[in-house]
């Protein structure tokens, strides 16, 4: 039987955290579709496509993962693709209950659909999109947070 896990979020951008999360998942998992939440009502600083391209960029050197996008229900984009997992990363135990709220009304929408979560790498516990943003967006160097793809997008963006 194959297992083919969905690892869903903004990834706004991805960060090394996401890409540690990525490469432990990919060991455990048949297959990881890297899915990037298309929400209309969020004003992210890089679009649907370049977040795809950029995580595609940073994962060349796995094979059993691809990246996609998607809209509306987690739990009906995860049939659609005939997944049965979802992974999401806990960095601390702040993280916690929204995820436990998260995945608690994804099991009620969709019993079959099992959530896993993996402790980020103690490294990168007190990293996150938003904190990449605000390094970068200062004029200070993203290149230990992120992969080079987004360091370089990153630097453009915020013309440096
Ligand atoms: O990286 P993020 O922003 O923490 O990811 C959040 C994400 C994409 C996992 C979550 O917002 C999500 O699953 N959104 C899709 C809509 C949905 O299914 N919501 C939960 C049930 S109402």
């Amino acid at each position: 039987m194959t297992t083919i896990a969905v690892y869903p979020g903004s990834f706004d951008p991805v960060t090394n955290g996401h890409i540690d999360i990525i490469e432990r998942g990919a060991k455990v998992f048949d297959e990881i579709i890297v899915a990037v939440l298309n929400n209309q009502r969020k004003t992210p600083l890089f679009s649907v496509e370049e977040r795809v391209q950029l995580l595609e960029e940073s994962l060349t050197h796995i094979n059993n993962v691809s990246v996609d996008s998607f809209q509306g229900l987690l739990v009906d984009y995860v049939k659609e693709k005939n997944a049965s997992v979802i992974v999401r990363g806990l960095r601390a135990v702040s993280d916690f209950e929204y995820e436990m709220q998260n995945a608690s009304i994804n099991r009620k929408l969709e019993s079959s659909v099992e959530t896993f979560f993996m402790m980020t790498n103690n490294n990168y516990s007190y990293l996150s999109s938003s904190i990449v943003k605000e390094v970068a967006r200062y004029g200070r160097n993203a290149e230990d947070l992120v992969p080079p793809p987004v360091e370089r997008a990153l630097r453009e963006k915020y013309q440096r």
